[in-house]
């Protein structure tokens, strides 16, 4: 019998494909590139193990040495799609940033093409889960690759049917400055792209803040140092508050990436009791080796959460996606059935 956490249907936002790719892939595409010479721990950070976050980002660009080509980027999106719905999540939505292979011909534009292509034949093989696209800007490309990523973004968001539903900007937070990103962002907007903007991964950086919620996103990744007890301040919180813009917290990722030193000193708590709309999210369950229902169960502990709670937290998440109101009406209805058999029938471990 299927254990409750992975029973209990979920909703994924925060999602990196590359930092998504599981062990078993990995080990796929380090057979094909031996050359390389690749460990599995210059990949992942396993169970007890932490990193600096400098030291992620290192692992980040090894693992896009083994995805150079729209051949990898297409296999790896079907296994991390097909992970994601064993794990018992329903609704997807990945993100990644569109790259050029220098010496396979890949371009920005067959990147993208090859992630829709890969959504696609899952819809077609009825896999059980909704996948839909976001387009990451990586921070370290300044405003005009920023603004390259909006114009690729728009073209999809014409032609995808809906699988293109918004725009990410990532990556390290110690590179480049709010301000190259407004504009970019704020053309996104325009054109009709959700946003979910990374920020406050780091401290000290309450000018960025301030910036970034004057758009304002629909979404935050992290957040880490928002709340005045972790350095930000009232201000920022009642901004946050005022809009209702939902947090995508990453236990895991940010314990294994020492922005947070415990669990159970999680800024989850800080938004969690106050009500705030806060979503599970595991940012690359690859490099950080965990899933959505590790996720879960380690939320169960660390804040005393019963199963009840752990049901209103993933049915709540519904709210915060990209996708229409179509969309969660549907997601609802089937999180509703399938209520009923999650709290009589499974084993409650
Ligand atoms: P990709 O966009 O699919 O290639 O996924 C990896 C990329 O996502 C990295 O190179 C970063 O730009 C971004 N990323 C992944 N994790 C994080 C994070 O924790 N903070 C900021 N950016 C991240
Ligand atoms: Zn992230």
């Amino acid at each position: 019998m299927m254990q409750f956490h992975q029973a209990l249907p979920k909703v994924e936002l925060h999602a990196h494909l590359n930092t998504c790719i599981s062990s078993t892939t990995i080990e796929k595409l380090m057979l094909q590139k031996p050359h390389l010479n690749i460990q599995h721990n210059m990949t992942m950070i396993r169970k007890g193990q932490t990193r600096t976050l400098e030291e992620c980002f290192d692992m980040f660009k090894i693992i896009h040495q083994l995805t150079d080509s729209v051949e990898h980027i297409f296999m790896v999106t079907k296994d991390v799609i097909k992970e994601f719905a064993a794990d018992g999540v329903k609704y997807l939505e990945l993100r990644s940033t569109p790259r050029d292979g220098n010496t396979t011909g890949m371009s920005k534009k067959s990147y993208v093409e090859a992630i829709l292509e890969a959504i696609k034949q899952c819809r077609q093989e009825n896999m059980d889960i909704d996948v839909r696209f976001l387009l990451s800007i990586d921070r370290r490309g300044g405003p005009t690759v920023a603004m390259e990523t909006v114009k690729l973004a728009e073209e999809f968001f014409t032609s995808s049917d809906g699988l293109v539903v918004g725009l990410d900007l990532s990556g390290d937070p110690e590179v480049g400055h709010a301000k190259s990103f407004i504009d970019p962002l704020n053309a996104a907007r325009n054109i009709g792209l959700k946003l979910a903007v990374h920020m406050a991964e780091v401290q000290n950086k309450n000018e960025e803040w301030e910036l970034f919620l004057g758009l304002p996103p629909d979404r935050i990744g992290h957040g880490t140092f928002l709340h005045p007890e972790a350095g930000g301040s009232d201000q920022l919180v009642n901004i946050i508050k005022k809009h209702q813009i939902p947090i995508e917290l990453c236990l895991t990722s940010n314990v294994k990436g020492q922005t947070v030193s415990s669990y159970n000193c999680h800024h989850f708590q800080y938004w969690y009791n106050h009500g705030h709309p806060c979503v599970l999210c595991t940012d690359g369950k690859g490099v950080f080796a965990s899933n959505l229902s590790q996720e879960y169960q380690i939320a169960e502990s660390a804040f005393n959460l019963s199963k009840a709670q752990l049901w209103d937290l993933s049915f709540r998440s519904i709210n915060y996606i990209f996708a229409p109101e179509s969309v969660k009406s549907h997601l609802r209805s089937q999180w509703n059935d399938l209520k009923p058999g999650l709290f009589n029938e499974v084993l409650h471990k």
